[in-house]
């Protein structure tokens, strides 16, 4: 019911009456005030007026299933259209692994408020403390093969950049493959992990972690990781951001069905490379080289050419890129 009460108050231009929720809800005035003040507790301001009714007037930065849930109805068709909130998790990239073992449907979505056991790319652990940052994994039941799958994290990559670029103003950029850096540094760290038999996907998890509201980083990384918050001054909102990213996802990944690779956004995507045109270390297993970074081809390949000229793709999955002084 608390869902559906935010999304009336939500898209209601004037006062809903007490009466009329009452009516459709089917219970007494007193259910109605008790959730009332659980909204005012969870952060919304909710003004109520005698003989007109109640009206939300702002919020802070809320993130509860109601919020998700009532802001994602009707937005998307699949992406996120099952979503589970949880304030406490080990991570969203095992739930949404769960979901997919348990047949949970195509879209379904795991957000969470912290995460004690976060998973970041080549083993390492993702720091996720409570009630700055957004962690979510989507669960996909994709029906392409298992080459493709490394392409779909450059459209989530895409999608997310576009969506902060929209809830934000920002220009945030792309580094290869999947990165997100605003200002140099780090805001967004993206984990396809996928489960397969031999020649096709049993589902796939994409889990983005996205400092939004953090005031500082540990030592360690503090000159490679920043928030939306530290570079702006101001505290943003996180359901929204969620909701954006869920919206512009569903649109790529569907055209990315329809077309057999990543020609439809490899333009706009090598727009949003922060090292596009730039030289950068490519750090191999066998050597690491220097060469001039010149866009991802339409399999999301990163093309390069070399000191010598020679030009060759190199594939997200065997090197990482560097900034010739730095991180980017
Ligand atoms: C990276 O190392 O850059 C990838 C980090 C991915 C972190 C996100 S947070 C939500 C999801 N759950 C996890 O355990 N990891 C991903």
């Amino acid at each position: 019911m608390k869902t559906e009460i935010l999304k009336l108050l939500r898209e209601s231009k004037d006062y809903v009456s007490g009466q009329q929720l009452c009516e459709t809800f089917g219970v007494s005035r007193t259910a109605i005030w008790k959730v009332m003040n659980q909204l005012k507790e969870e952060g919304y301001e909710v003004e109520a007026v005698r003989n007109r009714g109640y009206r939300i007037v702002g919020s802070t930065d809320v993130m509860t299933q109601e919020e998700l849930s009532s802001l994602l109805d009707g937005r998307t068709k699949w992406a996120g259209q099952h979503v589970f909130y949880y304030d406490e998790i080990d991570s969203t990239n095992l739930k949404a692994k769960q979901f997919g073992e348990e047949g949970a449907p195509h879209g379904t979505l795991a957000v969470a408020d912290m995460q004690t056991a976060g998973r970041g790319r080549r083993g390492r652990g993702w720091d996720s403390p409570a009630g700055s940052s957004i962690y979510m994994s989507i669960m996909l039941r994709p029906k392409f093969p298992p080459v493709k799958a490394p392409m779909l994290t450059i459209v989530m990559a895409y999608s997310v950049a576009r969506a902060l670029c929209t809830c934000t103003g920002l220009d945030v950029q792309i580094k290869w493959p999947n990165d997100i850096i605003l200002n140099g540094k780090k805001i967004v760290g993206i984990l396809t992990e996928m489960s397969t038999e031999i020649d096709y996907i049993n589902h796939i998890v994409i889990g983005v972690g996205i400092n939004v509201n953090m005031e500082s980083f540990p030592e360690e990384i503090v000159e490679k990781a920043t928030s939306l918050r530290i570079e702006t001054g101001e505290i943003q909102k996180r359901a929204p951001i969620v909701v954006e990213i869920m919206s512009e996802f569903e649109t790529w990944y569907e055209a990315f069905e329809q077309s057999e690779d990543l020609s439809f956004l490899q333009d706009d995507y090598n727009q949003l490379l922060v090292n596009c045109g730039k030289d950068v270390r490519i750090l191999g297993a066998k050597e690491t080289y220097q060469a001039h970074a010149l866009g991802i081809n339409e399999t999301g390949e990163l093309l390069v050419r070399r000191e010598d000229g020679s030009e060759e793709a190199v594939y997200a999955g065997e090197v990482s890129v560097r900034g010739v002084y730095g991180y980017v």
